[in-house]
């Protein structure tokens, strides 16, 4: 099957009250894991491609390899651009073959994100691709670029009518509390979010997909093997997997996962080195990795996310 948008997944998961699993992914082993979990479970997918991930690999292998990866499968695979910081790499991707973006202009004011946003919108548009935008500022480390606690803020419901009906996007993120990265809560703080802002945005958005960003959970079946094998992650602290799927429930059509992708991975590599020492293939210590990834990604799709056999209806 070709790479699709997110516009019939989306209408689907939000009638249906679940989420698509929106994976990072920067190499091949990890878009291995993913798609074969996704395609056991007959669940649809986002891939999604970071400004640091292009970088890494390259456009043009990221690319290929989810190219490759739909020779093996029959679900709907949409390629998105995540944090999308400009025009310049927006275009970039939908000039060469993402199916998705995201301008991520929620650093700037309210009328600079629609402007920007708006000129994103209407080139995608043209192109047969859809466009996430984002409201609000979350915590947390992305690319480098740390946002504090302080200067996070939540999305305010009153803004995203005008926002949506400006910019002519297809999706919203919204801040309401998760982050970014494997230390989104103080050890002793209660995890929370917050769901009145959720369903007062999904009462001024009736029907429109909504994005949560920053939604790891941060597995501490994978931080204690990490730890156990000579890694050191203290008060590693997720997004409780129960909020996860009360959000899915909601407008939420979209939950987006790395941390615990980069955990799993870790963990895998950790581990079978630690056991190993004398081994040095690549394609042995790669392997607990990869299956790491497809373990999560299949109880991710099963247990929080609700799409398992969404692809089939
Ligand atoms: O939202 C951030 C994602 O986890 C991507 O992270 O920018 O380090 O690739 P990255
Ligand atoms: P996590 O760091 O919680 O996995 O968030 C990933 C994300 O939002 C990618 O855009
Ligand atoms: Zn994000």
């Amino acid at each position: 099957m070709a790479l699709v948008t997110t516009k019939e997944m989306f209408q689907k998961a939000y009638a249906g009250g679940y989420a698509i699993g929106a994976f990072n992914v920067n190499n091949m082993e990890i878009v291995q894991g993913i798609m074969e979990a996704a395609g056991e479970e007959k669940a649809p997918v986002i891939l999604q491609v970071s400004a640091g991930a292009r970088k890494y690999a390259k456009h043009a292998y990221l690319v290929n390899l989810v190219k490759a990866a739909l020779e093996y499968s029959d679900i709907p695979v949409a390629l998105h651009l995540d944090h999308g910081a400009d025009f310049e790499i927006c275009k970039a991707c939908i000039d060469g073959g993402f199916t998705s973006v995201m301008i991520d202009g929620s650093h700037h004011s309210f009328d600079e994100n629609i402007a920007l946003t708006k000129k994103v919108v209407e080139y995608a548009h043209a192109h047969g691709v859809v466009v996430e935008g984002e409201l609000g500022r979350l915590a947390g480390i992305e690319d480098d670029v740390k946002v504090s606690s302080v200067d996070a803020s939540y999305t305010r419901p009153d803004e995203v009518e005008e926002f949506v009906n400006r910019t002519g996007v297809d999706s919203l993120a919204i801040a309401i509390g998760t982050s970014h990265g494997a230390y989104k809560f103080k050890p002793g703080q209660k995890p929370q979010l917050r769901f009145d802002i959720l369903e007062e945005v999904e009462k001024r958005l009736p029907n429109f997909p909504i994005v949560l960003h920053g939604a790891s959970s941060v597995s501490q079946e994978f931080v204690k093997i990490i730890n156990e094998n000579g890694g050191k992650l203290d008060d590693a602290i997720g997004i409780p997997e129960d909020m996860l799927r009360q959000a899915a429930k909601l407008a939420v059509c979209k939950i987006n996962i790395d941390s615990d992708l980069r955990l799993a991975f870790t963990a895998g590599i950790r581990k079978y080195m630690n056991e190993n020492p004398g081994h040095f293939d690549p394609r042995q210590y790669l392997t607990p990795a990869r299956d790491n990834i497809k373990t999560l990604v299949r109880h991710k799709i099963v247990n929080v996310l609700g799409c398992a056999g969404a692809a089939e209806k």
